[in-house]
């Protein structure tokens, strides 16, 4: 069954006290918005509708940054969650499939619920996705006649008995796509609210003669963010729910509690993170990789048997290859580090291409930056960078080549030659004795002026 999926994120959320619309603060450095599209991913939805209104422009921005062919609809006043989802309906008018609707700060429904509200609908017309909820407090009440759930009520609207009911409604929906915009048309909003409810759509399915079910998933799958102080915590949880399943797949963590993910980090099996790691976003490591302590890497590619730090830097674009080493205090940007190749101490390599088997000494500095453009920088393959080499961009060091400690190399250097740039050594005999008995001498006197 082809499917589509419609994430409401319209709304302000004024409890976040922030000009952010509440949907693009991050959590695992990707907006809120993001993470309900990652489980409907599961989905394979063939297309997925944001309907944004609150700051519109930047939320729409962000959405097609994660994904060019969402579509964006403007839901110009925020009257209510069916009206939010009706404005997709244009976008989805030849659709023909399951429509899921999901919300833009719900970022915890897991891939497997979602599964499971698609097998609902083999059965059922409407499904919705419920919980147990342990304080009920103003949720939507699921009202089930055995498994046929027969009307959703706002607290607002809900009589004592009703409010009673602790199955409560998450809000993610799913109906084949006509079926919902039909029972859409029909919704009113003469409630407490004065508001379109999208859960008026279950009352007005057994009306018709439809009928409507729930799946129930854990409580901690609904949980929303409104607050600082919730969203803190949803990263909390993300963390914990990002570190357990590395370890489910066969990444070694030593000290889980102290390494950070983001939502699209990808370990491979039998890669080993050492405590106090940092991942933001867009990072790829290959099975058996090492990451020591105190790194922080973003944007990057770690190859099979390679390592970084501790304390190393890898930024965007940094991509080493397979048994690569990247020691301490070094930082790598947008360059390819060779197969077995080192950079073992407090370098600076930023837009370059290092080869297979080189050696880049300690202090080496790619300069790539001009002031106003940035150049690049190649070595050969098993060349030998000497430590403290400045290597000013553009340039290039051949294959084999090597280059003496405390150069600065400006032209290239051919295949095989070795590179000299620097001054030529003068020594002074007897100079520095002499040096040291003059200035003891000037040291003295100053004393006996009590200078
Ligand atoms: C809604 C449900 C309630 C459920 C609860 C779960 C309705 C009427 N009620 O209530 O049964 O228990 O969620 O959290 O649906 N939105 C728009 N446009 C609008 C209104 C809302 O895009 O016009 C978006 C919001 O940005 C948010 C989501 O829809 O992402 C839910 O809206 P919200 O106002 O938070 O609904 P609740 O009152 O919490
Ligand atoms: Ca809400």
């Amino acid at each position: 069954m082809a499917t589509a999926l419609i994430l409401l994120a319209a709304g302000q959320g004024s409890r976040m006290n922030s000009e952010l619309p509440k949907v693009l603060h991050q959590i695992g450095n990707a907006p809120l918005f993001a993470h309900g599209l990652h489980a409907g991913s599961v989905l394979d939805p063939e297309h997925t509708v944001v309907v944004v209104g609150h700051g519109g422009d930047s939320v729409a921005a962000q959405a097609l940054k994660i994904d060019e062919d969402i579509i964006i609809v403007r839901q110009a006043e925020q009257l209510g969650t069916a009206h939010a989802v009706l404005q997709a309906r244009e976008a989805l008018r030849d659709f023909d499939g399951d429509a899921f609707v999901l919300y833009g700060d719900t970022p915890f429904i897991s891939p497997e619920t979602l599964e499971k509200m698609q097998a609902a609908r083999a059965k059922h017309d409407v499904v919705v996705l419920g919980f147990e909820a342990v304080d009920p407090g103003r949720y939507g009440r699921l009202v089930m006649d055995g498994d046929t759930l027969t009307r959703i009520v706002e607290f607002k609207d809900a009589s004592e008995a009703e409010r009673a009911i602790t199955l409560c409604n998450s809000g993610v929906l799913c109906a084949d796509t006509k079926t919902l915009f039909d029972l859409l048309s029909s919704v009113g909003n003469e409630n407490a609210a004065g508001e379109y409810y999208l859960p008026d759509v279950v009352e007005i399915a057994g009306s018709k003669g439809l009928t409507a079910t729930s799946v129930a998933c854990d409580e901690a799958e609904t949980l929303g963010v409104n607050t600082r102080t919730e969203l803190a915590h949803a990263e909390a949880v993300f963390q914990n729910a990002k570190r357990a399943e590395m370890l489910e797949n066969g990444v070694t963590l030593v000290a889980p509690e102290t390494v950070f993910f983001s939502l699209d980090t990808y370990i491979g099996r039998d890669a080993i993170i050492d405590p106090n790691v940092i991942f933001g976003p867009n990072v790829t490591i290959e099975s058996g990789a090492r990451i020591k302590s105190f790194s922080h890497l973003e944007g990057c590619h770690v190859s099979t048997g390679a390592d970084a730090g501790p304390f190393a830097r890898l930024r965007p674009g940094a991509e080493l290859g397979n048994d690569a080493h990247v020691g301490n205090f070094v930082e790598i940007k947008n360059a390819q580090i060779g197969e077995g190749t080192k950079v073992g101490h407090l370098s600076y390599i930023g837009d370059a291409d290092i080869g297979d088997g080189t050696n880049i000494g300690a202090g080496t500095i790619t300069c790539n930056y001009d002031g106003v453009f940035k150049h690049r920088t190649t070595v050969g393959r098993d060349a030998f960078i000497g430590s403290n080499t400045m290597l000013v961009a553009p340039v290039n060091v051949g294959i084999e080549a090597m280059t003496a400690s405390g150069s600065v190399i400006t032209k290239d250097v051919p295949n095989g030659a070795l590179a000299i740039a620097r001054a030529k050594q003068d020594n002074k005999p007897m100079l520095a004795v002499k040096l040291f008995q003059k200035l003891r001498a000037l040291k003295a006197k100053k004393a006996e002026k009590g200078q």
